[in-house]
């Protein structure tokens, strides 16, 4: 049986480990977890979802306060036409962002960002040309686009001078799907670089219907191969989703896949922004506390754990500061559920149970989503007391990937560091 260990993944003249640890927003795949992958060989992702929010946190700016002041008298219009990102704040939030994680990038992995089309922010050419933008000026290595077809995404960034240097791929959950990406990249003369096969088992919204179930990963796979094949492109292909151990990972590696891309694995790891009473959550769970659900405003199925508490909120939209999600007329589906949701007897309102306020719940991190193998994380590592788990770093678990190992075993100098004294034997 080989091992991950055994393959590399290879960009012109760099050789990767073949393992991508892929974006999770806001801020789960923080800088310090895409830094560490990097610094094992690997590909780390960061998310430039809600860049402007995570700008606030970084560097201490008040970004989102300034655009709340500006949009101040919207607070009771639905739609709320207008009501967008400045493009300079989003440009320059991404470049800082990017240039700063670049600065840190040690090892011979690399940094790539993950750009999803559904943030459309009030002005969805706009502001993604910004954040794609921003992401190059900073110095990105690559670039991930995700979350829809990308059919104008391209063209929007093909006058930067780093447009042929910078890897470009994409995400697809269908051959169909990368057909109608391939088509406008051949009209720009630049093809992707890489193209990851997300599969229904995968975290975050799902690039299919309610009819996942119906989908794997195997067959999309292997026809994303084929099309490849025929079209005599030999474009690395990556699939993810439910790829847990390191022996998945050799198996799809042995079956003609380039490399893997996991993130899962990656949520409880202490460099993953999730909360730690979050991280054990999730390695707490069970199979039967996972849905895949339609609470998220962008129209797509997103999978995460039934305790999530953005599935009984009430809160009101929170676009003035926010509206991540706003279309190019000021509307998002969590207004009309909201607006639809009635009161108590006491005149409070209900809970909003359609959808959800993303942009306010994934700031807080109040919507849990996973992969739907997050109750198998108990078994990647060891109980430190009955209500807490040992959380590994990224590097224990990217190793666990190469070596093949069932799961991560935890090292005798971890246990002895995690309780401050020699382990006895
Ligand atoms: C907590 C979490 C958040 C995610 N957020 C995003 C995201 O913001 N954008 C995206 O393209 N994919 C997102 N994903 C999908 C992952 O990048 C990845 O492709 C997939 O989850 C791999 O499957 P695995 O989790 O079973 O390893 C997310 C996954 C998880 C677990």
């Amino acid at each position: 049986m080989s091992t991950l260990s055994q393959f590399s993944l290879k960009f012109r003249d760099r050789s990767f480990v073949p393992l991508l640890q892929g974006g999770m927003g806001v801020n789960i795949s923080t800088a310090e977890l895409a830094l560490a992958v990097a610094r094992c060989g690997g590909i780390g992702h960061i998310s430039d979802a809600m860049s402007p929010h995570v700008h606030d946190l970084e560097f201490g700016s008040k970004l989102q306060n300034e655009k709340l002041q500006k949009f101040r008298d919207y607070q009771n219009k639905f739609p709320k036409p207008g009501l967008s990102w400045d493009t300079s704040v989003v440009r320059e939030a991404n470049r800082r962002y990017v240039a700063q994680t670049m600065q840190r990038r040690q090892g011979d992995g690399a940094i790539f960002i993950n750009i999803m089309e559904k943030l459309t922010m009030g002005a969805p050419d706009e502001t993604i040309k910004a954040r794609l933008y921003g992401a190059l000026d900073g110095g990105i290595d690559g670039i991930t686009p995700s979350a829809s077809l990308h059919i104008g995404t391209l063209p929007l960034i093909a006058d930067h001078p780093r447009f042929k240097e910078v890897l470009i791929g994409i995400i697809v959950s269908s051959a169909r799907a990368l057909k109608v990406f391939l088509r406008t990249a051949k009209r720009v003369g630049r093809l992707p670089d890489y193209v990851i096969v997300e599969g229904p088992l995968a975290g975050g919204h799902l690039g299919f219907g309610l009819d996942w179930p119906e989908h794997s990963l195997e067959t999309i796979t292997s026809e994303v191969i084929k099309l490849l094949r025929e079209s005599s492109l030999g474009i690395p292909v990556i699939p993810a989703g439910g790829i847990f151990t390191g022996e998945d990972a050799a198996l799809v590696l042995e079956s003609g896949a380039a490399a893997v891309q996991v993130a899962t694995r990656f949520t409880i790891s202490k460099e993953s922004g999730l909360p730690s009473n979050v991280k054990q959550k999730y390695i707490t769970s069970h199979e039967e506390d996972v849905v895949v659900n339609m609470t998220s405003p962008t129209g797509y199925p997103m999978r995460m754990l039934k305790s999530s508490p953005s599935m009984t909120s009430n809160i009101r939209p929170n676009c003035e500061a926010l509206g991540y999600i706003l279309d190019g007329k000021g509307a998002c589906q969590y207004h009309d559920a909201y607006e639809q949701t009635g009161v108590d007897e006491k005149g409070r309102k209900l809970p909003v149970t359609d959808k959800m306020c993303i942009c306010y719940h994934f700031m807080k991190f109040n919507c849990y989503t996973c992969g739907h193998n997050v109750f198998r994380l108990k078994d990647t590592t060891y109980k430190l007391s009955e209500s807490e788990f040992y959380l590994p770093d990224a590097e224990e678990i990217f190793s666990s990937y190469l070596d093949g190992s069932e799961i991560i075993a935890p090292s005798r100098e971890a246990v002895s560091e995690v309780f401050a004294g020699p382990v006895a034997s």
